[in-house]
């Protein structure tokens, strides 16, 4: 039998290979929201790598909205004219499928790559430019302070991402992830720890939950209908008097309604104040409780190195789906172990097959030769 891992489930008109997905990880490699070479070799691995999906880093639908200098954009045409020689790599080799993360930084923009001092916002007299948020509430001390959204500005927002969805449906990705976590701009509409406003945006958790389910009404109107759209939610800050997992159960059931696919449930990002039980596996119990609560088929992140674990919160249905980042930076061949461990079989490509013993013995009894 097919171990659960390795079964492949359906998204809308799409159909994965398996459950294994690259989660999304910002390279801070790109030029003006350029990707590079860096990010067709870092990507192109992955292709051959045996996943079933792989979901591009953040990606920005704005200058403004980019966490770093060197975070990926789909603005202008050049950012998307650039990401062509991925797509097609992706088209021609390996099978895993292509996916997107669209993302706004909102209040926690304008920082310098995380290996340059950590990340910290960038200084004045650097390169810096102007934060968004719902309230002029800094992240942390030492922090830009963000200019609220008005009507105008949430409806340039608004735009921007439906642009950027277009751009995203002429490549051919198969697949959006809408950035809603880690203390970016539609979490911290999310957050009452970030949004303080007075107006239809904030207060009520209808209000907070408003101007997230905007731009995701507006990314489905502009995406196209076969194809699947999910929505990655840090499903608790961590903080008393956050945003919680019950909400997250409500926020879930709100974006099943408006045509949501999936929900990849990650955590914590919206405050420093936050406290996270780190350990392996510590996102799946609010994976479940979000999958309960919302009907929907969730992606399950988080220290998941262990194929048996990883296969098991599947099969014991705690997720549906798993997203890998550091495994999968560690060993990007992560799952042919995972299938082998698990007596499953795995895709290879040809170049590959005198590495994958079981395809390679094959060949030999059918008689191929090789070099
Ligand atoms: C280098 C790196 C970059 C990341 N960039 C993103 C990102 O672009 N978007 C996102 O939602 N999460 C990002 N994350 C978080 C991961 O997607 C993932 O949720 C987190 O690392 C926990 O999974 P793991 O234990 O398998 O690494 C990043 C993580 C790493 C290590």
């Amino acid at each position: 039998m097919t171990p659960a891992l390795l079964s492949p489930p359906r998204l809308r008109e799409l159909e994965l290979p398996n459950r294994i997905v690259v989660s999304p990880m910002c390279q801070y490699s790109a030029v003006d929201g350029c990707a590079t070479d860096w990010h067709l070799v870092h990507l192109g691995q992955y292709a051959v790598s045996g996943v079933g999906l792989t979901i591009i880093e953040a990606t920005h639908v704005e200058r403004r909205g980019r966490i770093s200098r060197g975070c990926m954009g789909l603005y202008p045409d050049e950012n998307e004219a650039a990401l062509v020689r991925v797509v097609d790599f992706y088209r021609r080799h390996g099978n895993a499928r292509l996916g997107v993360q669209m993302a706004h930084s909102g209040r926690k923009g304008s920082t310098r790559r995380p290996w340059e001092r950590r990340g910290e916002p960038l200084p004045a007299g650097e390169e810096t430019w102007p934060t968004v948020g719902p309230s002029a509430l800094p992240f942390d001390e030492g922090w830009p302070q963000p200019a609220p959204l008005d009507a105008a500005g949430l409806a340039t927002v608004r735009g921007a991402f439906v642009q950027a969805t277009r751009r995203a449906a002429r490549l051919g990705l198969e697949l959006i992830e809408i950035h809603n976590a880690h203390g970016y701009l539609l979490h911290s509409f999310l957050s009452p720890l970030s949004n303080q406003r007075a107006d239809a945006y904030g207060g009520s958790l209808a209000n907070r939950m408003r101007f997230p389910l905007e731009a995701f009404d507006a990314v489905r109107a502009a995406w196209l209908a076969e194809r699947p759209l999910g929505v990655r939610i840090s499903a608790t800050d961590w903080v008393d008097g956050g945003w919680t997992v019950e909400e997250s159960g409500e926020f879930g059931r709100e974006l099943k309604a408006r045509g949501c696919d999936f929900i990849t449930v990650s955590s914590g990002g919206g405050s420093p104040k936050q406290q996270v039980p780190v350990g392996e596996g510590y996102q799946l119990p609010l994976a479940a409780a979000v999958r309960e609560a919302a009907g929907l088929p969730v992606m399950g992140v988080g220290m998941l190195f262990d194929p048996a674990h990883a296969n098991r919160a599947i099969e014991e249905g705690q997720r549906d789906l798993a997203a890998i980042a550091r495994g999968l930076l560690h060993d990007p061949h992560w799952a042919w172990r995972a299938a082998a461990a698990l007596g499953g079989e795995m895709s290879h490509p040809p170049q590959y097959i005198r590495g994958y013993l079981s395809s390679w013995l094959r060949e030999q009894r059918a008689g191929s030769s090789g070099a």
